[in-house]
């Protein structure tokens, strides 16, 4: 199959040409790589290819859908596991077909979201500026033990399933949300509980659970009312999962007492680009980079070498079932 790439980073390049390297060579692919997004302006890029592969902030819509079906692309596949960017009811209706990574590595983004509660809990990234300028005071990086504390995991799927398990390492007890009870949770000792309980016990919560219509600031004022004073919430999911505003007045009086993100409402604009140089025009995004309580990384959860290596073989496996007619488990 002959396979355009959109929002192709470097490292993206290389993990993809080492995944169709290793098929056999009737098996591979032609790979042709473009920095650009795809968007209805950058479409044309597609000519000729009968596959786009895109990630996570390329949108798209029943617009975008005709312009690739205008220009004979048969489909799309998605290296990446969420859909809630592509507009599924007008690819079917197009004859589009749309392929994701369902599952490349639940342990990259778990260890990041314990990454994100142990950097906010134990103030190491203040640590780390603090100690190179000469400042070796301790003030202010207070932290807790993660020993006896209770962990609100809202999605126990993959990802929420392998946080569980680190958590329960910890010493942690687990509470959970999720309208299917995980086996491997329950004999973890996870407790399954109905959400009001998960907000009011829960000294860290993490979302763990697709962005759907029903999951759209899940994260709310209400909600937030709900928590314990000074709750740590994580967020390694979609952006869309928190009311961001509900979030930045809930951190100014001190409800929410750290918060941890991998990902963001707005990031499309932002998010896999260099924008330093720029005067960044997302006031609610340069708000809470204000907190000295809030940890903000630009989605890289899923960012391992496992991760990418497994994405790009499922990848290039989803287009060869779809190019030889075979049954695609991946296809949506
Ligand atoms: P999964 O499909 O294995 O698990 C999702 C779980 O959420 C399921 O058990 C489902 O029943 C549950 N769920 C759905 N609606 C819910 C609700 N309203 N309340 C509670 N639970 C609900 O998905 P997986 O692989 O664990 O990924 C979870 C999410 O993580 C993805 O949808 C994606 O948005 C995000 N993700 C983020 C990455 C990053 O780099 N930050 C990388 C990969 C995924």
């Amino acid at each position: 199959m002959r396979i355009g790439f959109f929002s192709t980073k470097p490292y993206d390049k290389t993990s993809f040409m080492n995944a169709n390297a290793a098929l056999a060579k009737p098996q591979r692919h032609e790979l042709i790589f473009f920095e650009a997004a795809l968007t209805p302006q950058t479409c044309g890029l597609a000519e000729q290819v009968d596959a786009v592969c895109v990630f996570v902030n390329d949108q798209i819509d029943a617009h975008l859908l005709r312009c690739l079906a205008g220009r004979g692309v048969k489909v799309v596949a998605l290296r990446c596991a969420g859909f809630n960017q592509v507009d599924l009811a007008a690819a079917h209706a197009m004859g589009i077909v749309v392929v994701r990574v369902p599952a490349y590595s639940p342990y990259a983004v778990a260890e990041h979201a314990v990454a994100l509660m142990l950097t906010l809990n134990r103030h190491t990234h203040r640590a780390y500026n603090r100690v190179r300028e000469g400042n070796f005071a301790l003030n202010g990086l207070l932290g807790f033990d993660l020993y006896g504390k209770t962990m609100g995991i809202i999605g126990t799927g993959r990802i929420g399933t392998v946080l569980a398990r680190i958590m329960t390492g910890f010493g942690c007890t687990v509470l959970a949300c999720d309208q299917v009870e995980n086996a491997e949770c329950r004999q973890l000792g996870v407790r399954y509980v109905e959400p009001t309980a998960l907000f009011q016990q829960s000294d860290i919560i993490s979302l763990h659970c697709p962005l759907t219509p029903a999951t759209r600031h899940l994260i709310n004022q209400h909600c937030i009312a709900l928590m314990k004073p000074g709750v740590m919430l994580i967020n390694t999911g979609r952006g869309a999962l928190i009311d961001t505003s509900a979030v930045i007045a809930a951190l100014k009086t001190g409800q929410i007492g750290a918060l941890g993100l991998d990902v963001y409402e707005q990031e499309e604009l932002l998010f896999f680009e260099d924008h330093s140089n720029e005067i960044i025009q997302d006031d609610a995004l340069e708000r809470l980079l204000t907190f000295p309580n809030v940890l903000i990384t630009s989605h890289q959860g899923f960012f391992t070498r496992e991760a990418l290596a497994a994405i790009a073989e499922t990848t290039l496996s989803n287009l060869s079932q779809i190019e030889q007619h075979a049954a695609c488990p991946n296809r949506l």
